[in-house]
Order: C-alpha cells, then sequence, then structure tokens
C-alpha cells in the first residue's frame, strides 16, 4: 500500500510501480519501427513522439492559439467540475495518459473540497514525467496517497491498483489517437477494470469546420511541425538512425470520410535512410508521405451508443459553449 508518511509533515511519499523497462520500450519500438516503415504507406504510431523533447513541444502545442481542445476541456472541467464530484462519488483518481497532471487539479481540488478524496493513481508511459507530477501533486494535496503506474494502456491496464471508489479520467482526446477497432478493444479494457460504482471521465473532440480543425494542426509557429519531425529524432537516437528532419515536411489533412486529423511526413526528396539498430536501410521517394499520428473526432450522437458498447452507460455529456469538444462521464453498470 502506499505510501509512507514523511515525517514531520502530512506528505505522502508516492509510490510508483514500473511496468516499462527498458528492454520493453526497445522492444516494441524496434518492433513497431520495422513494420512501419516497410507498409505501404509508411506509418509509426504517435506514442513515440513523447521523448523528453516532444513531450515539451506537446506542452507548447497545447498553449497555441489555434490549439483549442485543451482550452475547451478545461472550461468545461471548471464549470462542471462539482457535478463530476458529485455523481462519481469517488476517493480515488485514476488517470490515463497524465502527463504533467495540469488539468488533473481541477477534479483533485473538488474531490479535496468533498471530504473524500484519498488517493490519485496517475498512469503514464514516461517516467520521469510521472514522478515529477507524483511528488508535485502529493505535495500539494496533504494527505494524498499517490500511487503511480509507468506503463503502456494498451498492455498495463491490469496492474492499475483496485480499491476505492475510482474516478477514471482519459482527458485531452487522446482517445482520437486510436483507429475505430483499436478505440472499441481499448474502451473494453478500461471498462474491464472497472467495477460497479466506479465512474469515467473522458475527453472527445468534436467534428468542426475543416479549416479550424487543420488550423489546430498546423499552425503557423511552426510547433507542430517540429513535435512531427521530433519522432524522426527519437528514432535517430534510439535505434541509431540518420533521419534528416529537414528533409520532411509537415503534413496535416482532415479525412472527411474516416472523419479524423491526420499527420504526415512528406519527403522533400528521394532519399535514403539508415537505421544502423536495425540494420535496415529505407527508401523514401521524392513527396512520398509517412503517416504519423491520427486523431479522430467525433459527433456527440455517436458517443453514448459506442460506450454502450464496451458495457458503459453514459449519464452525461458536456460540450464548451462553443460546442468544439464533448467531456462524458459514464459509469460501470451494476450487474455487468
Ligand atoms: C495528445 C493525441 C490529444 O491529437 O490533438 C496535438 C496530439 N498532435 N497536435 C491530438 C497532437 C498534434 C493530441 N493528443
Amino acid at each position: 500500500m502506499p505510501g509512507r508518511v514523511v515525517p514531520g509533515s502530512a506528505i505522502v511519499e508516492p509510490v510508483v510501480d514500473i511496468h516499462l523497462d527498458p528492454a520493453w520500450i526497445d522492444r516494441a519500438l524496434r518492433a513497431d519501427v520495422a513494420e512501419g516503415l516497410t507498409s505501404q504507406p509508411k506509418e509509426l504510431p504517435p506514442k513515440w513522439f513523447y521523448d523528453d523533447r516532444g513531450s515539451e513541444l506537446f506542452d507548447q502545442i497545447t498553449r497555441l492559439p489555434g490549439y483549442y481542445p485543451t482550452r475547451r476541456e478545461r472550461e468545461i472541467l471548471e464549470r462542471e467540475v462539482d457535478v463530476i464530484a458529485e455523481r462519481s462519488g469517488a476517493d480515488t483518481v485514476v488517470e490515463l495518459g497524465s502527463g504533467t497532471s495540469e488539468k488533473t487539479r481541477i477534479v483533485l481540488d473538488a474531490l479535496a473540497a468533498t471530504g473524500r478524496l484519498r488517493r490519485y493513481v496517475p498512469f503514464d508511459n514516461s517516467e520521469a514525467t510521472l514522478r515529477n507530477a507524483a511528488a508535485e501533486l502529493a505535495e500539494a494535496y496533504e494527505g494524498l496517497a499517490v500511487h503511480g503506474v509507468v506503463g503502456d494502456f494498451e498492455h498495463h491496464l491490469g496492474h492499475i491498483p483496485d480499491g476505492g471508489c475510482r474516478l477514471m479520467m482519459l482527458l485531452g482526446g487522446t482517445i482520437g489517437n486510436f483507429p475505430p477497432a483499436p478505440r472499441k478493444d481499448f474502451l473494453a479494457s478500461v471498462a474491464a477494470t472497472m467495477v460497479p460504482g466506479d465512474t469515467f471521465l473522458l475527453g472527445f473532440d468534436l467534428v468542426k469546420d475543416h479549416d479550424r480543425l487543420i488550423a489546430a494542426y498546423d499552425d503557423p509557429e511552426g510547433v507542430t511541425a517540429a513535435f512531427n519531425r521530433n519522432v524522426l529524432s527519437v528514432i535517430n537516437h534510439r535505434l541509431d538512425a540518420d533521419f534528416a528532419l529537414d528533409q520532411f515536411e509537415h503534413e496535416a489533412r482532415f479525412d472527411p470520410d474516416e472523419e479524423w486529423i491526420e499527420m504526415w511526413l512528406r519527403s522533400r526528396c528521394a532519399q535514403q535512410v539508415t537505421i544502423r539498430g536495425l540494420g535496415m536501410t529505407v527508401d523514401f521517394a521524392q513527396n512520398e508521405r509517412m503517416r504519423t499520428e491520427i486523431s479522430a473526432k467525433f459527433r456527440p450522437e455517436n458517443i453514448g451508443p459506442e460506450l454502450a458498447g464496451v458495457g458503459l452507460a453514459m449519464e452525461r455529456l458536456w460540450t464548451d459553449a462553443r460546442g468544439d469538444y464533448a467531456l462524458t462521464l459514464s459509469r460501470m453498470v451494476e450487474g455487468r
């Protein structure tokens, strides 16, 4: 059980369980790169964006004028957090993809005000980011037991500690990174970790004017472009590759049939890249595109049925004043 109280204070020292050791991460990266760069079209999964530099760039993205999801989600959270605290009845917050846990405090404050808050369980794939956030929150909330889990949320959800009445959260529109079939599997695996009484706070970016969608993923400042190219730098460092970052152009487009944003890196010239760590070379034709991310956009009327499909009853769906973003509260229902 977490954790021991630091003598002389009411700060409970965080406990961090680690399910991602360097060897696991290395194997996963190798498999993804080897497969993705031999596919047609080439493709890399978005989770590899987030080394220290990538996390910093994402943080900058959330403050760009055109990147509305973070601000819209905060607007809804601030408006509805007392209802969320009340309806959830939670003493434990489990946050998937917790990152810097910035918006978390809004929820923790409201639960603390009810006098029920006991425990915070951040779950993230970056140990350094998670340890920082865990230490900060343990210090900010006296008596709060912080039990972090370092894992990949497609593999390690089963290691989330049970007990208490839990509010699970996945914020930021991260759910949009999954294409529909993997999304259903993922949501089912979240539902499988929940017991009756647990609730799930889940954020969705909504379909809107295409120009505004694209502007959110292609800023004039070039931050998103740097974020996109950063995945190449991650591969350069970790797999001893020689991607020339300036030879790849950032592109963002909206696919109106799939209703998702796609980010691509377009090769400016015909070039060969060597990935020494995999003993492989990869050829890019001039203008060949490699897909690095999808970010699905949702229609409010489809969200409830999608959640019902994995056994979650959606009780509330809130949008911001402009209707850009939706936050939902669902419940794991008794008798499942
Ligand atoms: C962290 C997945 C929610 O899809 O909007 C931001 C990532 N990519 N700009 C998103 C991202 C480019 C972001 N998520």
